[in-house]
């Protein structure tokens, strides 16, 4: 049997071994991809083609933790109901043994040609890089055609997630790397083939222009044109907290725009965070037939509390964000729910009109553990807040201008929270799911993200205000 079949087969037995034990878990979602087994991370190869979207992930299928990663495997017609496939990539070789690390894939000829990582390490941690190719005729199967990129000169080992993209008649990819004075960059390659590819030279970060001593490591970067701008979006690491900013021990965001795709040079702006919640990284994009840029983020941080997720206990850690469609607006990326979450909700809306002018009140008919909600024209005097199964509390502060996100520390059960400056509070469009939250601020100038745990017999909402709070919401089940 080949390494590729023993990986293959080891991973349905473990798959097989621990389904029930994983689907008795209180805090299993009911619409998040999230895997079978074992640890899900970075969303890879997202793609419309053949008429279904694409959506592979890291995969460790053996444990609750990081790992030598596999290429799981999702497809979608309407990206709300989700089959899961065979698995894509195993790290079965030697330039991958130790992962089949994040990529992308694009439409070549009618084939799927997925590019990605191959990760590898010595006994003393020594590592090394190869951007590898897989191409699959049906989608499923892919055959690996291994290394098309060399480590080029100037960096470090730290260089992965190739994004590829077409740029007229050549192929473009960008690379997240560190230089080799350990700083954070966008590494830029060119191609007429796919298959030989030129590194063309830093796109961004590195020692020049805005993001020159911007962290020692950009991860997953994706670059990517909305509504006439260029937007680069990547996932720096090493930034220092500043007021409420850089709250996670890794940001993901991006800048804007413009992009010279001949000399390979970018002039943009300054970084902005994508998600003020806890838990949100390494976003991938993709441009589908309808046009819109869609986009997944895996919902953690690589951190050292990954391994204190109460879902461990049975066998499975992490998902993904909801898919979300990007919009430009006002220089700024706006994030929407896609419209197809629509067909999650089990009926047609509660609306009321609502009036508080007291703490903790249980609006009738409004609670669960798998539901949507809307509130629009809000409209407050004081501070304002919603609990959700008493373990996560949103609160707007009017004078102060902050909303902000509580939850109660998975680790220490103490509260914590992040923070995001609003000037004028008026909708909020929330995803609850379990032990997930997903916040539409303002019809998605801002978003929070964020896993919480609360006791699974807790599904009340409950609604505060310090002076008084009115705004029309509505109210839909999801299933
Ligand atoms: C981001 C990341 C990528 C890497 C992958 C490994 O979360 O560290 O840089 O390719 O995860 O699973």
């Amino acid at each position: 049997m080949s390494k590729d079949q023993q990986l293959r087969m080891q991973a349905k037995q473990e798959e097989e071994k621990n389904k029930s034990i994983v689907e008795q878990d209180p805090y299993r979602l009911q619409y998040h991809i999230m895997p079978p087994v074992g640890l899900l991370n970075d969303p890879n190869g997202f793609i419309e083609w053949g008429g279904k979207y694409h959506l592979f992930y890291q995969w460790m299928p053996f444990k609750t933790d990081h790992g030598a990663k596999f290429w799981g495997h999702y497809s979608s017609v309407d990206l709300v109901n989700w089959t899961h496939e065979e698995i894509a990539l195993t790290p079965s070789e030697e330039y991958e043994k130790n992962g089949c690390y994040s990529g992308s894939a694009i439409e070549h000829e009618g084939n799927l040609f997925a590019f990605y990582t191959g990760n590898v390490k010595d006994d003393q941690g020594n590592r090394e890089t190869y951007q590898c190719l897989a191409v699959s005729e049906d989608g499923i199967h892919f055959e690996k055609r291994g290394p098309v990129v060399k480590l080029p000169d100037g960096y470090t080992p730290h260089f992965r997630d190739p994004k590829v993209w077409k740029d007229g008649d050549k192929y473009l990819m960008v690379v997240g790397a560190q230089t080799e004075d350990l700083k954070g960059a966008v590494a830029l390659l060119e191609s007429d083939n796919l298959l030989e590819w030129n590194h063309k030279g830093i796109l961004a970060g590195g020692g020049s222009g805005k993001l020159s001593d911007f962290g020692y490591m950009f991860e997953c970067p994706d670059l990517f044109s909305l509504d006439g701008s260029d937007v680069l979006v990547f996932s720096p690491q090493g930034l220092e907290p500043q007021g409420i900013h850089y709250q996670n021990v890794y940001q993901a965001g991006y800048v804007t725009g413009t992009f010279h795709s001949e000399s390979g040079t970018y002039d943009h702006g300054d970084f902005e965070e994508l998600d003020r919640g806890f838990d949100f990284y390494a976003p991938q994009t993709t441009l589908d037939s309808k046009g819109r840029r869609l986009m997944f983020a895996w919902m953690s941080v690589p951190d050292q509390d990954e391994q204190e997720h109460p879902t461990i206990k049975h066998k499975w850690l992490h998902n993904m964000t909801i898919p979300r469609e990007l919009k430009m607006i006002d220089s700024k990326v706006y994030q929407l729910p896609v419209e197809e979450l629509k067909l999650l909700r089990t009926g047609d809306a509660s609306v009321q009109q609502v009036k508080l002018t007291e703490k903790d009140v249980k609006i009738s008919g409004v609670s669960g553990k798998s539901v949507e909600l809307l509130l629009e024209n809000v409209e407050t005097e004081g501070w304002f807040d919603i609990c959700f199964g008493g373990a996560a509390r949103l609160v707007y502060s009017p004078e102060q201008k902050l909303l902000t996100l509580e939850r109660e520390s998975y680790v220490s059960g103490i509260t914590e929270n992040r923070q995001c400056k609003v000037d004028n509070l008026s909708s909020l469009h929330v995803y609850l799911d379990t032990s997930s939250v997903e916040i539409f601020v303002n019809g998605g100038e801002h978003t929070f993200t964020a896993r919480f745990y609360p006791h699974p017999d807790n599904d009340t909402i409950y609604f505060g205000a310090e002076t008084s709070a009115e705004f029309r919401l509505l109210k839909w089940n999801l299933a």
